[in-house]
Formats: C-alpha cells, structure tokens, sequence
C-alpha cells in the first residue's frame, strides 16, 4: 500500500490504567484501526501477553498486519465485524476487551474511500473492495 494508514489513538494512557495489561493476559481489541491501542496492549503486556484483534476494514488490517510484526506469535488479527466475534471467540476467552467505536482517520482523509465531504471521491463507503455494494449502487439503485 503506498498511503501510511495514520490514525492518532484517543486516551491511550486513560485506556491502558482502565484495561490494565499484564504478563501471561489475554485481551480483546474491538477495534484495531491503526493499531495504537493494541501495541500498548502488547508492549504492557510484555513477554507473554496474547491479543485477539478485529476490524471490518480490509486497510485497516493490512497497515496493522505491519505495525504488529514485532509481535509477531503473540496475536491474532481477524477481519470481523463486532457482531461475529462471538462466533468464533468464546465467553471468558479475556481479560480485558477495548472498543474505540467509530471510524479511524484514514478512512475521511482519503478520498478514494467516498466517506470525505472535503475531498473528491466517488460514493464508495465500503469497509473492503471486496464488499461488492457501494454506497453509490445503494443510494441509485435500491428502491
Ligand atoms: C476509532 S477507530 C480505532 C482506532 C484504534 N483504536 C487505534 O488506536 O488506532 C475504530 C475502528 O473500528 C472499525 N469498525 C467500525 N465499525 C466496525 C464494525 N462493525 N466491526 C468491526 N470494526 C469496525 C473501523 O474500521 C475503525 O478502524
């Protein structure tokens, strides 16, 4: 990918005494984005600490699939939208779980990704190219 996925991560220290990460934990990240949040989950919950990390946005996952290689062994990134975890994660499978619920800032700063009022972009809104309706097809073609 040739654009850096930049989003600034909001109350990571506030988030991280909220969550408290330690050695041997196992802990859920709703909402990888740019991966700020679960990089400080990782680093506190240094040697062994394990994560499940999940987005629905296929640009989102591959930026973090970069930002989390140091970690490599220690998590597990899925492409999911919150409402299907529970179907492959079970109940008590963690210890702490972060959600930062909205949208992460690349997805309005590019405007290919048709969410910008500011920049030019067809009306695609979708989480993936492999999402096959845009938001272009829905709002001309659905009744
Ligand atoms: C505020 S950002 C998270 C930023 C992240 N905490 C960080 O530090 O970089 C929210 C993320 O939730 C994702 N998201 C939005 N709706 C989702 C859904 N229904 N299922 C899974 N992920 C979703 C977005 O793609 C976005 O990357």
């Amino acid at each position: 990918m040739d654009r850096v996925f930049h989003h600034t991560s909001v109350l990571p220290e506030e988030t991280m005494l909220a969550i408290d990460p330690k050695a041997s934990g196992v802990y859920l990240d709703m909402t990888l984005g740019g991966a700020g949040h679960s990089i400080q989950i990782l680093e506190r919950s240094s040697p062994d600490g394990r994560l499940y990390a999940v987005d629905r946005d296929s640009d989102a996952i591959d930026f973090a699939q970069e930002r989390l290689k140091p970690y490599t062994g220690r998590f597990e990134i899925r492409r999911s939208r919150f409402s299907d975890v529970a179907s492959w994660l079970g109940e008590d499978a963690c210890d702490g779980i972060l959600m930062d619920l909205g949208i992460s800032s690349p997805q309005v700063d590019w405007g290919h990704r048709g969410f910008s009022f500011l920049k030019e972009g067809k009306l695609d809104m979708r989480m993936g190219a492999d999402e096959e309706e845009t938001a272009a097809d829905i709002v001309n073609a659905w009744e």
